[in-house]
């Protein structure tokens, strides 16, 4: 990192981002459209340019939590890209949603009502999707209920419900209960047989293929977090969490480090401070047991961490000095620290360690392609992109066949110049 004045930075990296991408895209079929959710930030990442590089990539549905979120992709000029909110709408934000073009996740006749309301006002037909509980217990009313109101929303003149959906509750960790969670789906299917379905986030992806429906609605695997650990090998994390080394100090035996005095010296040690506390959303729960990486080593957190600085012992690493980037998150030399580790030791999950990386820290995008693009741009970079491939898988396909490696050549030129 170029920028010594940085103190505690996130790397965002491009690559990964599509990497991750393509690994999802080849779970689903063709058929299958991809919901990228990018609610809350895209998980810490940063909204705007993980949306339009995942729309650049492929991602045909933006998922948000609400309008607020969906209006800003609009602002920022993803015009075209549907926006699926998947929290429930306020009363008052149903105005919005049509507004912005997003698509509510409504799970009762009562919010049908309003959007219908809000879209006759509008003078527009308004899409919604219907969320029917199954077991996750936080939208959607149970079976015959259920039907019941969709039944009812369905009669609204402003309304079309194009989707039927439902969210796993334990995905990750319990096959036995999703699956029971789409059987009792399936119990009620034929009372909205002519409706497209989905149900998958990422962990449901990877049990099943039949999960996946007509959409996947996929975060956490996109930013390279594993729902279940044999993903690990596949995925690649897309951010990386840094900091810097502000002052170094020798400290004797019997001093006490931090709020509390928590932390007493047994020996001497090398201590250093960083630039990060938990008002950068490195947990205070982490303190005296995470880990960072100093020059490739890893190096214990002492003491309390504090709102803005932690202090790490640097005892085992020779030569450091103030100023040395610190990776809290991400890999230095062999050397790897993902977020399950640091979510493991702060007793929550992954999601959560990257979603609180704080507002206050600089996100720096390495190897987006599509960053400062509108969708048109993006749009026509993607058919050269499959064009091109189109062409090399032909004129592969045909190495023994030199016509058609020719046949193929100038179609893809002429794509290819037409972006
Ligand atoms: C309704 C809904 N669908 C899909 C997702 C994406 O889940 P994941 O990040 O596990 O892929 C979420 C995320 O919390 C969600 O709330």
């Amino acid at each position: 990192m170029k920028d010594r004045a940085l103190r505690c930075w996130a790397e965002v990296d491009g690559s990964a981002l599509r990497h991750n991408l393509a690994v999802v895209r080849s779970r689903i079929s063709e058929e299958t459209k991809l919901v990228a959710v990018v609610k809350a930030n895209a998980y810490g990442h940063g909204l705007i340019p993980v949306a339009k590089e995942l729309v650049g990539g492929g991602a045909d549905i933006l998922g948000v939590s609400n309008v607020k979120e969906a209006a800003e992709l609009r602002a920022a000029g993803v015009v075209a890209t549907p926006i699926l909110l998947l929290s429930a709408c306020l009363p008052e934000e149903f105005t919005r949603a049509i507004e912005c073009r997003a698509l509510p996740t409504i799970s009762t006749y009562e919010e049908a009502k309003r959007l219908d309301v809000a879209a006759q006002k509008a003078g527009v037909r308004a899409a919604a999707h219907f969320k029917i509980d199954t077991g996750m217990g936080r939208l959607g009313l149970w079976g015959a209920e259920a039907v019941k109101e969709l039944k009812r929303a369905e009669r609204l003149p402003a309304v079309e419900i194009e989707a039927v959906c439902t969210h796993f509750s334990s995905a990750d960790e319990d096959p036995e209960r999703t699956e029971e969670q789409w059987n009792e789906l399936m119990r009620w299917r034929s009372h909205f047989a002519d409706k497209k379905l989905h149900v998958a986030n990422s962990a449901a992806l990877w049990r099943k293929t039949v999960y996946a429906c007509s959409f996947v609605r996929v975060g956490l695997a996109l930013y390279g977090l594993p729902p279940m650990p044999f993903l690990r090998r596949l995925l690649r994390p897309v951010l990386s969490w840094k900091t810097r080394i502000t002052l170094l100090r020798h400290l004797p035996a019997g001093r006490t480090v931090s709020y509390g005095a928590a932390y007493v010296l047994r020996k001497a040690q090398n201590l250093a401070t960083l630039a990060v506390g938990y008002g950068d959303g490195y947990f205070r729960a982490l303190s005296n047991r995470a880990q960072v990486l100093v020059r490739g080593s890893r190096c214990r957190v002492r003491g309390r961490v504090t709102m803005d600085q932690s202090i790490v012992d640097v005892s085992g690493v020779p030569g450091c000095k103030v100023g040395d980037e610190v990776v809290l998150l991400g890999s230095q030399g062999d050397q790897v620290i993902y977020a399950e580790e640091l979510a493991k030791i702060a007793g929550t999950i992954g999601y959560e360690i990257v979603t609180a990386v704080g507002a206050r820290v600089p996100r720096i995008y390495r190897n987006f392609h599509f960053l400062s693009q509108g969708e048109e741009a993006q749009r026509k970079r993607k058919a050269a992109e499959a064009s091109r491939e189109r062409a090399r898988e032909a004129r592969s396909a045909s190495s023994e066949d030199s016509e058609r490696s020719v046949k193929n050549r100038p179609i893809a030129a002429r794509l290819t110049r037409q972006a």
